[in-house]
């Protein structure tokens, strides 16, 4: 199986908002037992239309299929300022999101990811990559730490998003050793 990671058109839209409604996808973005939306404030045509030149969607195909989508952005220059307005520069914000349930597991994600990672480093002014998995989500900060990334503390994002931040550093990225 081939897996690709492309940019998000407008023709991904359906997938996007199919995706929002995924019970495994909702509990990735909020610890609210009630939330029946992931991505409540995304209007994805103009998240996709590339108005933010700071901040880009990819959309993971399997031979094809698409299954999942991932995040960039330049966290200093991201026009919502969602890392703060004293973010540093040089540095690349993701996140991710598989959006089929039964491709979760298979190694996909540990795929997108390497793919992202390697296409940000290969930029040589970028220092590291931040990611903002929720504080609960324990399953995903197992999958950041064999990846490389390291917790570097909690932080509250809009009001009540309870996160464990993580960094990877480019001196910590070893593409292709996942098994740390
Ligand atoms: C996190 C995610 C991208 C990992 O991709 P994946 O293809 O499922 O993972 P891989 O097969 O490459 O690696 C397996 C690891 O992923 C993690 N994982 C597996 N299923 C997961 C799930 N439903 N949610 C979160 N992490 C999961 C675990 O750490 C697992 O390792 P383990 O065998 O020690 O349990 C994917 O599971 C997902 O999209 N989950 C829901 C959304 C999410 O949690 N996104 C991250 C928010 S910051």
């Amino acid at each position: 199986m081939t897996l690709t990671l492309r940019l998000a058109t407008l023709a991904d839209v359906p997938h996007l908002k199919r995706w929002d409604r995924q019970p495994h996808v909702i509990a990735a973005t909020s610890d609210d037992p009630n939330a029946d939306v992931a991505f409540a404030d995304a209007e994805w045509a103009d998240e996709v239309s590339g108005a933010d030149p700071a901040s880009a969607y990819y959309i993971a195909e399997l031979d094809g299929r698409p299954i999942g989508a991932m995040q960039i952005i330049d966290p200093a220059l991201e026009r919502t300022h969602y890392w703060g307005t004293d973010c540093p520069p040089n540095l690349r914000a993701m996140d991710i999101w598989i959006g089929e349930p039964d491709c979760l597991g298979q190694g996909h994600g540990t795929v997108m990811m390497t793919l992202a990672i390697t296409r940000a480093f290969a930029e040589p002014h970028v220092e590291a990559i931040l990611i903002d998995p929720l504080n609960s989500n324990t399953d995903a900060h197992r999958f950041y730490e064999r990846l490389g990334f390291r917790p570097i503390g909690r932080r509250l994002f809009d009001e009540d998003d309870d996160c464990l931040v993580h960094r990877l550093d480019r001196a910590d990225w070893r593409p292709g050793d996942t098994d740390a």
